[in-house]
Parts: structure tokens; C-alpha cells; sequence
């Protein structure tokens, strides 16, 4: 995070999307109370606004846009000013119908709804340049400016393009990536397969829909291109803004667990001032908290400290199958868990609920029923909180335990071909994930090639594909006194998606103390029993292997199926350290026992003892104090161990704090060491929240 363009709002940044364009403006003088009431500190405006303020090519009309931004001015509200390229109007689209994107079946899609442009479309960036520019100019010293929201979510409905425009700016970035050497792609992606091999670049097209499985290497390069592409256009804009404020800090908002076209944001984090991220639950997930918790962790630790949440929901979302409202107490209980896991702001998707437009049935902090509701007293409520947090900003959290989060590694195993369609990478991490949550265990992501010095343990639950470079640093990091575990299928192949011959798990066999000859995917509803050090009755699923060891010692085998009496996590001394190896996909209590005792044995503490069940306890740290947050999701509340003041009611705490259920408490903490060792804690009984 740049420190010269930051956002200069104090405390914690309170907020939502803006469209008051979208009301009559005798209601913006009502939104402004409404908004002072809340506690509200800044606005994203603008985000959707291209028609309005761009209505024909090179003509503007910012009189909208001049009127809000004073009036947030006026009422002491900032402005996370977007440029509106996320929705190209219609005009642009009669002007320039091959700007709309084509997909992989070769349909050309129709304007209409919002996002529906080419990321290599020639006309779109110099269109979104312009009206930018514009903005930029026209805007720069405005006093209500705080921030610019570069676009919407990039790639959120177009995160690909099959045009020929996109099949043109693939071959210039693979002539780059290849040095304009063709042979060098073609045994990168083993062209001498299926008779691929190309003899002139302008063969190269993107990996559209075709007879049979297409080539992986193709389509790996492909992600990695769109995803660039995508970065390329966030740049540029930046930079345009860039060079009319040179102090005004840019961000845009992520999307880190969505879906498989995901963006790499490990190359976008450094381009952005501000890291920021959307987070929305899944009505079908029993356990979003664990969700929000996950991905508060992965933003933390691509931002490198403190980050923004830019989106959430109040309650209800309006593009699931069935949109779960939240439960009460959930929405606060969310964004304190934002907050827990770094955030130094909290935003909203949207500020006043639509009357009309395809969002009409999506949650807001300014619901249809107007102030007399229970969304807006939250919406107050959690004001105040974030209010009584203020002193939280800058704090970070400090972890003993790294992840390892790769987006390549994630689109190659979900590529078509594999021995198991069924490996889905976010589960896997979000597997290994649960039980840390549980136990209160902070936690990092990290790249494979990351620092791993400052962590006692580091977890791979998936990384079927790793380079060299990423390998090397995760086996040297047990080799020198670490503990390192690695989930099945990884170490699989190359950064070109070829497999590490020799016996799997290829990059990793070594300092696992394994070979595998042969893998045994397990189908949908097949089971198979443990026994050895685990949990009576353990059991796993989904994936098994011909686990020889070769220095290892065997943790858990088989008893049925015909690997029976095979390893299926095994514990391997490499140089001074360990390195596990967890060959299948134990069941939730196994998994969990068994990372218990990894991170035991790596020294791993929890921030706070034992737990009860479904509370959750991070601490920031900060240079003049740190803070423990406890939030109960159990409904069961607890009485845990902590001395300092609670700074949602601003009492003190001495020895123990009561944790309302379903609620809250955040303690500035003033006797670290012994909050830190304090032993089991106890269930309250019933909450006074
Ligand atoms: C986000 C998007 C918002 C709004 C929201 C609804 O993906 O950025 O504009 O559409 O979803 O949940």
C-alpha cells in the first residue's frame, strides 16, 4: 500500500455505493440526514453513471455529479469518486458493436445489462480513457474527493472475450511471454499432442468451444491473459487519474472467492493504493463466517495490512437461486468479523434500496420500508460500533501460520481432464481452514514463493501445480527447521501444466518422504475407513493414492478398498524440520485432529486458549495497543479471558469478558501476556445482548 496516496478519513471509514441518481434529488437532502445519522464517513458514487454524465460520444453533463459531490461536502461525507467504464451507455455500442464480447460458443453478447464489453476492445479503453480523463480533471480538487473507485469488479460478468480482438491481443501477449519464440510455446504447451503444433502465430485463438478436451496449457495461458488484460485496463485508468491527482489514492474493488475466471490478485494488489474487497455470503453455506473470515485473511494478506471492505450486504442478496436474509445480529456480527481480520473500512452494496432496475430486490442499509426497520437500526447500530473502533485503524494481525493461496495452481487442477472433476480448490483450502477458525489460530496466505521466515507453519492444502522456484522455497522452508503439509494431488505438474514424472507427488516427493505410483480417485458416494493415529472411526473421501513411503512414517492407512493397509497421511523428518503429507481428504473431525496436532508440534498458538464452540477471536495488533475481537456465532454467548476495556461499551475488563450471545466485544488490551495465556473458557449461558 502506498503511503504517500492513502485515505485520509480518520478512524474506521463507514459507507456505501451511492446512486443517487437513481431518485429524485428532493430525496438527497433526506439521504444526507440519513446518512449523518448512521455514522456514515464515505460514498462510493458514480459507479454506474456513464449514460448520465457521457450522454453522446465527447459530450458531458456533469451537473448531476457537480451537485452531489458538494452536497457530501456540505454534510461532511467523502467521495469515492468511480469512473463509470464498468457500463459502457448504448450509445457507445451502436457506435461500436464490436466491442460486445464473444463467448466461447462464439455468441456475440447484446448491451443491456451492465459489463457487457471486450477487455480487448480497442474502442472500449479508449472510450474509458476519455470519460476517466474527464472525470479526473474535472474533479481533481474537489474537496469531497477522498478516493477513486477505478470501474466495478473487473471481470465480474466479463472476465472473458473470444472475439477476434481477444484472439489478436492473446498472440501479442503470448509473443511477449514467449519472446516471440513460436517453438518455445509449443513445447510449453506440447502442441506435438493431438497434432496442435502451430507454424504461424495468427493460428493461435482463444480456447473456444471445440470437439474434445482442449489443450491445458492453452487454456492455463489463457486464464493468465485474461486476468492481465483485465489488470492492463485498471492500470490505465489509474494512470490517468494518476497524473490529474497525484495525492488522491486508487483502488478497486476484488472479488477474492468468486468464481473459477477469478482474477490473479496477487499481480493486481501491488498496482492498487488501497486494497478492497466484496464479500457476499452464500445463502447455502451453514457457515459463512467461515467464509468471511477466509477471505478477510487472503485480501489482509494481499494488501499487506490494513484493507477496505467496499461491498457487503445487509441482508439479502438478489442473485442467488433463493436470497437468504440475515439472521439477526449476523450483519454486524459480519462486518465486525471484516473489521477482526484487518479491514479499516466498511461499505455496503447499496446505500438506499432500488425501486426499480434489476437490483430492485437487493438488500441496502436505507431498506423499501424506509427507517422503521430492523436493517436500519443495524445500519445505526453498527455506526456507532465502528465509531467506538476508531482507534483500531492501522492495526494489523500477526500470524504464525501461512497458507499458501495460488491462482494458477487453482485453474489448472479445475481444468477439464483431470482424474477427478470433483476437486474444487476453495474447498480444499477452506477444509483446512475450519479448524484453524475453530481454535482461533491466526492465519496468513501467502504466495508459494513468498518470505516464509516469519511463520512456524505452513499449509498447501492444494497446489497441484507449482514451479520450481515455489517449490524450492516450500521444501526449504522444512528443510530448515519448518513445518510444512501438503494436501493430495499437488506438486503435480509444472508452470507449464506438464507433469513432474518420477512418481507423484512430483515436486513435493522428496521432502514428503512419499512416491506415488498410481491414483485411485474415490467417486462420489465412496468411503473409506482410517485407522492409526487418528480418531476412532475416521474416514475420507473423495481421493486416495499408492503411497509408498521412502522416509516417511505412515499417521493413518487404509482399512477397506483395494489400497487397504496403503499410508494415507504420512510424517516425514526433512532436515530439521517436518513435512506432512495428508494423501486423501479425511473427514471434518480426522482433518481437524490431525491439524491440531500439526500445529501443535509446530508451536502454533491460539490467540486465546481453548474456544467454545463458534466464537470466533482475532487480535490486531497496533503500535500503541492491541485488540482481541470475540464474536459469538453460536448463539450461546461466553465469558472469556481478557483484561484491558471494551471498546464497544467502553467498560473495563478485568480478567473476564462477557461475550453477549450472538454479540460482540473488542478489548483494547492492556495485560497481553496473561490474556494470551489464559486456559479453557467457559460458556456464559444466556446472552444480554
Ligand atoms: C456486486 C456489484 C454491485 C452489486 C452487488 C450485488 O458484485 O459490485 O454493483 O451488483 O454485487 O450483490
Amino acid at each position: 500500500m502506498s503511503t504517500e496516496r492513502r485515505l485520509r478519513l480518520p478512524g474506521l471509514a463507514y459507507g456505501g455505493d451511492y446512486n443517487p441518481e437513481q431518485w429524485p434529488e428532493e430525496v438527497w437532502a433526506e439521504d444526507m440526514r440519513l446518512m449523518r445519522e448512521a455514522g456514515v464517513t464515505i460514498v462510493s458514487v458514480g459507479i454506474f453513471s456513464w449514460a448520465l454524465l457521457e450522454p453522446a460520444e465527447g459530450v458531458y453533463d456533469f451537473s448531476r455529479m457537480d451537485k452531489i459531490l458538494d452536497l457530501l461536502h456540505e454534510n461532511g461525507i467523502a467521495a469515492d469518486l468511480a469512473t463509470p467504464t464498468a457500463s459502457p451507455p448504448a450509445w457507445f455500442f451502436r457506435a461500436h458493436p464490436e466491442a460486445l464480447p464473444v463467448d466461447r460458443d462464439g455468441r456475440r453478447l447484446s448491451y443491456g445489462s451492465r459489463q457487457t464489453f471486450c477487455p480487448s476492445s480497442p474502442a472500449y479503453r479508449t472510450a474509458a480513457l476519455r470519460i476517466a480523463g474527464e472525470i479526473g480533471r474535472r474533479y481533481a480538487d474537489h474537496p469531497a474527493l477522498a478516493m477513486w473507485h477505478v470501474h466495478n469488479e473487473y471481470g465480474c460478468h466479463n472476465a472473458e472475450c473470444h472475439c477476434d480482438e481477444s484472439a489478436a491481443a492473446f498472440r501479442r501477449w503470448l509473443r511477449a511471454k514467449y519472446a516471440g519464440d513460436l517453438d518455445a510455446l509449443n513445447h510449453a504447451w506440447g502442441t506435438t499432442f493431438w497434432s496442435q503444433w502451430y507454424y504461424d502465430w495468427d493460428e493461435i485463438i482463444p480456447p473456444r468451444a471445440t470437439g474434445a478436451a482442449p489443450n491445458p496449457t492453452h487454456q492455463l495461458d489463457w486464464r493468465r491473459f485474461c486476468s492481465d488484460e483485465l489488470l492492463s485496463l485498471f492500470t490505465a485508468e489509474r494512470d490517468v487519474l494518476r497524473r490529474a491527482t497525484p495525492g488522491i489514492p486508487a483502488t478497486t474493488n476484488f472479488m477474492v472467492n468468486f468464481s473459477i475466471e477469478a482474477l490473479d490478485y496477487w499481480r493486481w494488489a501491488p498496482e492498487l493504493d488501497i486494497v478492497s474487497n466484496d464479500h457476499y455470503l452464500r445463502s447455502t453455506d451453514p457457515e459463512s463466517e467461515i467464509d468471511v473470515a477466509l477471505c478477510g485473511d487472503l485480501v489482509r494478506s494481499m494488501a499487506g495490512g490494513p484493507w477496505l471492505l467496499m461491498e457487503h450486504s445487509t441482508g439479502a442478496v438478489n442473485w442467488q437461486p433463493v436470497n437468504r436474509a440475515k439472521r439477526p445480529g449476523e450483519m454486524r456480527r459480519n462486518a465486525l468479523a471484516h473489521v477482526a481480520r484487518g479491514a479499516d473500512g466498511i461499505a455496503f452494496f447499496q446505500w438506499r434500496a432500488a425501486k426499480a432496475g434489476a437490483e430492485q430486490w437487493h438488500s441496502s442499509m436505507l431498506p423499501h420500508a424506509g427507517t422503521d426497520s430492523q436493517i436500519w437500526q443495524d445500519v445505526v447500530r453498527l455506526g456507532a460500533d465502528l465509531e467506538a473502533l476508531a482507534e483500531v485503524r492501522g492495526s494489523t494481525v500477526a500470524a504464525d501460520v501461512a497458507f499458501v493461496w495460488d491462482w494458477n495452481a487453482r485453474w489448472a487442477m479445475e481444468l477439464p481432464s483431470q482424474p477427478s472433476s470433483a476437486l474444487r480448490f476453495t474447498d480444499l483450502v477452506r477444509d483446512w481452514y475450519s479448524p484453524l477458525w475453530r481454535a482461533g489460530v491466526a492465519v496468513d496466505f501467502v504466495r508459494p514463493d513468498t518470505d516464509l521466515s516469519p511463520y512456524r507453519l505452513v499449509l498447501a492444502p492444494s497446489l497441484y501445480l507449482i514451479d520450481d522456484a515455489g517449490a524450492a522455497n516450500l521444501t526449504s522452508f522444512a528443510e530448515r527447521g519448518g513445518t510444512l503439509a501438503v494436501g493430495f494431488h499437488s506438486g503435480a505438474v509444472d508452470d507449464n501444466c506438464h507433469v513432474r514424472t518420477g512418481g507423484y507427488p512430483g515436486a513435493f516427493r522428496d521432502a514428503l518422504g512419499v512416491r506415488t505410483d498410481e491414483l485411485f480417485p474415490l467417486l462420489p458416494d465412496e468411503t473409506r475407513q482410517l485407522t492409526g493415529q487418528v480418531p476412532q472411526d475416521a474416514t475420507a473421501t473423495q481421493w486416495s493414492e499408492r503411497v509408498r513411503l521412502t522416509s516417511a512414517e505412515a499417521i493413518a492407512s487404509y482399512v477397506d478398498g483395494s489400497l487397504a493397509g496403503v499410508p494415507a497421511v504420512t510424517r516425514n523428518a526433512h532436515g530439521t524440520g517436518t513435512a506432512w503429507y495428508l494423501a486423501t481428504r479425511p473427514d471434518p473431525d480426522t482433518l481437524a485432529a490431525l491439524i491440531a496436532r500439526i500445529r501443535d508440534e509446530a508451536g502454533v498458538r491460539p490467540v486465546l486458549g481453548t474456544l467454545p464452540d463458534g466464537i470466533e477471536a482475532v487480535r490486531r495488533s497496533g503500535t500503541d495497543a492491541d485488540y482481541l475481537f470475540l464474536i459469538d456465532h453460536s448463539g450461546a454467548g461466553a465469558d472469556l479471558p481478557a483484561h484491558g476495556v471494551e471498546l464497544l461499551t467502553g467498560k473495563p475488563v478485568h480478567g473476564s469478558v462477557v461475550l453477549p450471545a450472538g454479540g460482540a466485544a473488542v478489548v483494547r488490551e492492556t495485560h497481553r501476556s496473561q490474556s494470551a495465556q489464559a486456559g479453557t473458557t467457559t460458556p456464559a449461558g444466556s446472552g444480554n445482548r
